[in-house]
């Protein structure tokens, strides 16, 4: 996760750049790619999470990090009204999370991206393959949504996998009033 955040900023030379992680627990993979780069000032970070103990971890790991430009905001990331003022976002982090909703809501989700993204953004997500596999499924609509993948990891030795998509089609305005997850546990 950490190698597909730092190449992502390796490959954007903009000097403002915006990244939100939705379920984004103590913030370890976004947190850890930043406190080493010399560039983080170039991105401005909200971390949307439910917890409250990780909020206050992930505040307390990015205050320790020197990461004023990060947020961490204690809210529910399955309304999109929770994303006002966070997007459009260039780097969108959906980690953790398409193993924890059902079908549809993974589904309703990925249709919704467009709506959290600027122009030409990167959503980098992840689900395991237990049976049944839904990640052709994912990959599908992701391609339905207006994104091409960029890469999609599926190690043989491991049911996890990460996919890196690209949004080729136009961005979307956010609709406040829907909510396209809830957490099943
Ligand atoms: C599987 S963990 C993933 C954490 C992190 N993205 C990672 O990969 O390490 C899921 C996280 O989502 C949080 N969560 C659950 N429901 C949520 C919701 N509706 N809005 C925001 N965060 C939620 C949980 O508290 C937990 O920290």
């Amino acid at each position: 996760m950490q190698q597909h955040i730092a190449s992502w900023l390796d490959q954007r030379s903009e000097q403002r750049l915006t990244v939100v992680s939705a379920c984004a627990g103590q913030g370890h993979d976004l947190i850890g790619v930043l406190a080493a780069r010399p560039d983080a000032h170039r991105v401005q970070a909200t971390l949307l999470e439910y917890d409250a103990g990780n909020v206050a971890a992930a505040r307390a790991a990015a205050r320790q990090a020197g990461l004023s430009n990060l947020v961490v905001e204690q809210t529910d990331a399955g309304q999109l009204s929770s994303y006002a003022g966070a997007v459009p976002a260039d780097l969108l982090l959906m980690v953790g999370v398409f193993g924890n909703v059902s079908d549809i809501d993974v589904r309703r989700t990925v249709a919704a991206l467009p709506q959290l993204c600027a122009e030409g953004a990167t959503v980098i997500w992840t689900r395991a393959r237990r049976a049944p596999d839904l990640t052709p499924a994912i990959r599908s609509w992701l391609r339905d949504a207006g994104f091409a993948e960029e890469a999609f990891h599926a190690p043989d030795d491991v049911l996890f996998t990460v996919g890196v998509h690209r949004l080729v089609g136009a961005p979307q305005r956010v609709n406040a009033a829907e909510t396209v997850f809830t957490f099943l546990h």
